[in-house]
């Protein structure tokens, strides 16, 4: 397992228990060392257990590559594809990855390289394929490729690796999509081989569809709101008694509800790359163009509510960093742009709360704000508090908060 984030060590993880024998590597030697301990770098349910049970039994960290590639019969990459500036996914990672691990391989001994990143479609065939081949082995005789995508969420990365809904195995030749199918066959699960863009295909037709409801939510509570006099959280949620939609154990509902805009490491920069991709091929795509303009205009939209109500000189409360509730992944958070148009509209006394995600976002933004140490504190020093995250926290203690002005942008609240 090349990259030990959250994909990756899910993954390293959940074969190990499935046992296999997982050897991981991580170019983050600091990374390595934590993990080595038994600690994990994130917050994520059921990981710091899995890994003590497995760690130097069937999961062994490696700071040798050469060591994990020579003993391995597939070496998924899982290593991050963030955003280029023009939205296009950074695929240098990728293309670092499968360097140091080629130069691993030996041609007789055809081991199945697996892309688990998520790259956009055609990624694989038009950009990875040749690149390999240009490192002197030929995809299919000498070394096995394919691709693999992961739909597991933040905060519930065990349950969705262990019982996933789907597999989804992207192959050119037979022989490599079988050896992978073959380590999936102990999973719950249907097993779909297809072709390599196909693959990358679903799983960006899962992550802009999940954007565009989204979207389409949030729009639809900025319609609302011009309308006047709806109520927008009862409107939702009889909308998600239709059960064309959500009957049980189907839950689509969150994504089907209004908020701040959608954040985190998957949507915004799966949607964007998606966006670039389909213009490069001459197709314009509205639909996803609007998905990503409503979820920027959220946050101006909250920005000028917030303003238009509260002075800049007063102190404002933001309950709320994590991308979303039970994660402390602050990437790509709302939070962040939020703040920072708050910061930029004179809101210069800003104090912030999260039950998990402080020092991530502290770290990461380094914004020239307050840290509150717990939720009662941050309610002692301010008159108005702005809801960014749908944390259980804050529903628990609905009736300390609401003593304040609270601009509720989760609908947590009647
Ligand atoms: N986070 C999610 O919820 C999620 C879900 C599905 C798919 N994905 C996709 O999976 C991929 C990984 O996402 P993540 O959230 O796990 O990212 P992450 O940033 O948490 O982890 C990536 C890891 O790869 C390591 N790495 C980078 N270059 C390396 C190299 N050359 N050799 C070894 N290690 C290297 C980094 O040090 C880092 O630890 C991305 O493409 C992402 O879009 C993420």
């Amino acid at each position: 397992m090349i990259g030990l984030g959250f994909v990756g060590l899910t993954t390293a993880l959940g074969f190990s228990d499935k046992g296999y024998k997982v050897y991981g590597y991580d170019i983050d030697l600091k990374k390595n060392e934590q993990l080595t301990k038994g600690a994990i770098p994130f917050y994520e349910p059921y990981l710091v257990e899995k890994l003590n049970e497995h760690l130097n039994k069937n999961f062994v960290i490696v700071d040798d590559l050469q060591q994990a590639v020579e003993n391995s019969e597939m070496v998924f990459i899982c290593v991050g594809t963030p955003s280029n500036t023009d939205g296009s996914a950074d695929l240098r990672y990728i293309f670092e990855a499968i360097k140091s691990v080629v130069s691993c391989i030996k041609k007789q001994e055809f081991k199945v390289l697996v892309i688990k990143s998520t790259v956009p479609p055609a990624t694989t065939s038009k950009k990875i394929k040749p690149f390999i081949e240009s490192l002197g082995m030929k995809v299919g005789v000498d070394i096995g490729l394919t691709n693999n995508p992961e739909f597991l969420r933040e905060g519930h990365a065990w349950d969705d690796f262990m019982k996933p809904d789907r597999i989804v195995i992207g192959q050119e030749d037979d022989k490599s999509g079988q050896i992978v199918e073959k380590i999936y066959q102990s999973f719950d699960a249907p097993i779909y081989r297809v072709t390599l863009n196909s693959a990358e295909f679903i799983k960006y037709l899962s992550n802009t569809l999940l954007a565009t409801l989204i979207s389409y939510a949030n729009e639809q509570s900025l319609i609302a709101k011009s309308i006047g006099d709806i109520d927008i959280k009862k409107a939702f949620q009889v909308l998600h008694l239709d059960k064309r939609w959500f009957g049980k154990p189907a839950n689509m509902t969150s994504y089907v509800y209004p908020g701040c805009g959608f954040g985190g490491y998957c949507l915004p920069k799966d949607t964007a790359a998606l966006i670039n991709e389909s213009i490069k091929n001459a197709y314009s795509p509205e639909i996803l163009i609007s998905t990503l303009k409503v979820n920027n205009r959220m946050k101006e939209y909250i920005v000028n509510d917030v303003a238009s109500n509260v002075n800049e000189k007063e102190k404002l409360g933001i309950l709320g960093l994590a991308f979303k509730p039970n994660s402390n992944d602050v990437r790509d958070t709302p939070a962040k742009a939020i703040i920072e148009l708050l910061i930029q509209r004179g809101y210069t006394n800003l104090i912030a709360y999260d039950p998990m995600a402080m020092e991530e976002f502290k770290d990461a933004y380094s914004l020239p704000i307050e840290y509150a140490p717990n939720l009662h504190s941050l309610l002692s020093e301010v008159n108005h508090v702005v809801i960014l995250t749908a944390w259980d926290e804050f529903i628990k203690n609905e009736q300390s908060i609401i003593k304040k002005q609270v601009f509720d942008y989760r609908y947590l609240f009647n």
